[in-house]
Formats: structure tokens, sequence, C-alpha cells
């Protein structure tokens, strides 16, 4: 078969259905408002959670690194890629987040294959909350090791599989708050049930952090737990991008001698760097945020009772409106859209079969008013 026939073939298996994904360019965007050709919607599928991505702080250390250092790092950290702005950020991170060590990467998926490709041999295993995020269940599946999967945030179920053996290393692997569902993961039982197997806990924290916990510091502080592996990502909170490995000493030369995505990619701008440690310090002293954003969550819970749609058990800014149906999920974002109000439909894969919803997040810089537009057309909406 040539290639534009298989390419054909899989294209028409798709097309038509409501799996088939669409972008659309825009002109801007932050945690409250999206711009397009068609006008200004009040945006609530950012995660942007803090409103971070507009800060003039930010834009303006951004501004100062480029003139310093100019715009790209021009290697990998092993070559010319390493410059003081990313030591400087290391080490204000693992500072904050009360680790010896920080190793940036350049983006959360990059961070999960990256830790996972590099740890993980053939007689170990890897045993993962089902609901863990795409990046980490695929480097899960690519590495030699084992995966097992045990019930969403269900203890007895992780017990059952560290109960098996496994003749090389087992690490366990779950996120702080759940990209999908907006629920926390119970890490401080979790984080018991691994030590006690002489296990390693990774989590992937990308929600959390930023939003939870003294300072910000994340749902694994909040919860008074520090797993082995910590993984921060930059693309939420911090409202840029990239991504950070919090770890021991060891571990991290380790890393930097085995991570392929260290050491065979280009490292993050350093004026991206510049940015990010503007950004750590917004964070910490971002008390204020944090307490809007969970007066909006408040605020949306209380309203959203109203509705004919079940709220998910989710105290977090996720806060998604199960739909089920893929087609209808469609038609009530369309629905939304034509009001306005901007939150997007995730469908199967990404959520598992018969569960599409429409996954609205609040960031601290939604005003009542804007909640009230968006449970306004809920309300009217007739789907
Ligand atoms: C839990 C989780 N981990 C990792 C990632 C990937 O992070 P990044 O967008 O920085 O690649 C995401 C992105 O949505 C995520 O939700």
């Amino acid at each position: 078969m040539s290639w534009s026939d298989s390419l054909s073939r899989r294209l028409a298996e798709r097309r038509g259905t409501s799996l088939w994904r669409n972008r659309q360019a825009h002109q801007g965007s932050d945690g409250r408002l999206l711009f397009t050709s068609d006008g200004q919607y009040l945006n609530f599928s950012s995660n942007d959670y803090l409103g971070l991505s507009q800060h003039p702080q930010i834009i303006a250390a951004w501004q100062q690194g480029a003139e310093q250092y100019g715009v790209g790092s021009g290697g990998s950290g092993h070559v010319t890629g390493y410059t003081t702005a990313h030591h400087v950020l290391e080490q204000q991170l693992a500072e904050w987040l009360g680790y010896s060590h920080a190793l940036l990467f350049i983006s959360g998926y990059a961070a999960n294959q990256g830790v996972i490709a590099a740890l993980m041999e053939k007689e170990d295993r890897i045993i993962a909350d089902r609901l863990s995020h795409a990046s980490l269940m695929e480097a899960a599946m690519h590495s030699p090791s084992q995966l097992r999967r045990f019930l969403h945030n269900d203890l007895d179920s992780l017990k059952h599989h560290l109960a098996k053996t496994c003749v090389g290393k087992t690490l366990v692997v779950t996120e702080g708050i759940f990209s999908m569902d907006g629920d926390c993961a119970p890490l401080e039982a979790i984080a018991q049930q691994t030590r006690s197997s002489k296990s390693w806990l990774m989590v992937d924290d990308a929600h959390g952090i930023g939003i939870h916990g003294h300072e910000g510091r994340g749902s694994c502080w909040s919860q008074n737990v520090k797993p082995e592996i910590l993984i921060v990502t930059f693309g939420k909170a911090f409202g840029l991008s990239g991504a950070a490995v919090l770890c021991d000493e060891q571990t991290a030369e380790y890393l930097l001698q085995y991570s392929r995505h260290l050491i065979y990619s280009t490292s993050m701008p350093p004026a991206q760097a510049v940015a990010l440690s503007e950004a750590v310090r917004q964070i910490r002293a971002g008390e204020s945020l944090r307490q809007s954003l969970q007066n909006n969550i408040r605020y949306f819970r209380r309203e959203a009772q109203h509705l004919s749609f079940a709220l998910m058990d989710s105290e977090t800014a996720i806060q998604p409106l199960i739909i089920g149906n893929n087609e209808r999920c469609l038609a009530l974002s369309h629905q939304l859209r034509q009001r306005k109000v901007w939150v997007k439909a995730i469908l199967p894969p990404t959520v598992p079969p018969d569960s599409a919803r429409l996954r609205i997040t609040l960031t601290a810089s939604h005003t009542r008013q804007d909640i009230d537009v968006l449970l306004g057309a809920l309300h009217g909406s007739d789907c």
C-alpha cells in the first residue's frame, strides 16, 4: 500500500466522526478572554489558572532575558544550552519545593517521557493510576518495563498490585490533580503504601503547582508528601511553558547522564527561564490570586447546583460537566460558543468511553459576572 493510500484510509476512518479534531487560530487569549476573528469570547478552557500569562512583570522579565541572552539557547544543556538563567531557576525551584535538585525540561510531556524512559528497565514495573495523563501512559507503554494500572484513586487496587512480586524496581505513578476530572489523589496514603513496599513514587502535579499549598507549593506539599520524583509544569498556573523534575542529587545526576530528552534536545530559551524565575516569585507572593480563584470555584459550584448537569467531585479549578454522548457534548459546546462562551468539548479517547465532557476551567481572572454568563448559557442550552 502506498503512503498516500494508507494515510487516506486512516483519515477516512475518522473524518465525519466526533473524534475528528480541529484547531482554530485565534488572535490571543488569557485566563479570561479569547479573541478570534468572530469577536471576543469568555474563556473557560484555559489552564492559565492565575492569569499570569499576561503579567506585566513576567513579560518584562522575558524581554530583559531576551536582551541579555538572545532568543534561543543554541543547544542542549550539555552543549551550550545551560546558562546562569537556567541554573538560577533550577536552584530557585529546588529551594521553593524542598528538594536538593531540579532539572528543567522543555515541556511536561518531555519531562514525563524523559524521566520514565531513563529510569525504567526491563525487569522493572510501573503501577500507574489508570487516569494518568497521556504523556505518562505513553512513556510507560514505550518503556521496557511492565505497566500495571490501578483503579482511579483506589488504594485497595494499588495495594493489590504492589503485593505482587517484581524482581526489579517499582515506580508508582499518579497525578496531584487529575487533568480531566479535577479531583485530587490521596497522596499521603499512596505515599505510605509506596514507601512500605520500598517502591518509588512519581507525582505529576501539573495542575496543582502554584495553586495548592503554602506559597503555591502544590498538592504534595499540601498533603505533606515528598515523592522521590515530582514533576511540575509551567504551562498552567505559571502561564508559560516548560517543566521541571524535582529529585535528589543521585537521581538528578542519573538523569543528566541517561535522559535522552536532556542530552539530545535544545534546552528552553534562557529568556524563558528568566521569565519563569519571575513567575515563581509572583506565585510565591500570589496569595490573593489563589484566593480569587478559590472564591470563583466556590461561587461556580454553589450556583451550578441549580443546573440540570451533575457536578463532579472536584474542588479545584477544573470543573467538568459530564455529558456522555459525543455528539451532544459537541452540540453543547457549539451552543455556548454562539453565546460567546468558549468551553471545549473533550471526547474519548482523551477521556474514557461515554464520558464526553465540557471541561470547564476557572481562573483567578474571571469575575462573578463572567461566571454568571457561563451559568446562564448552560441554563439556556437545549441539549
Ligand atoms: C497532568 C499533565 N501532565 C503533563 C502535561 C503535559 O504538559 P505540557 O503541556 O507542559 O507538555 C499535561 C498537559 O496538559 C497534563 O495535564
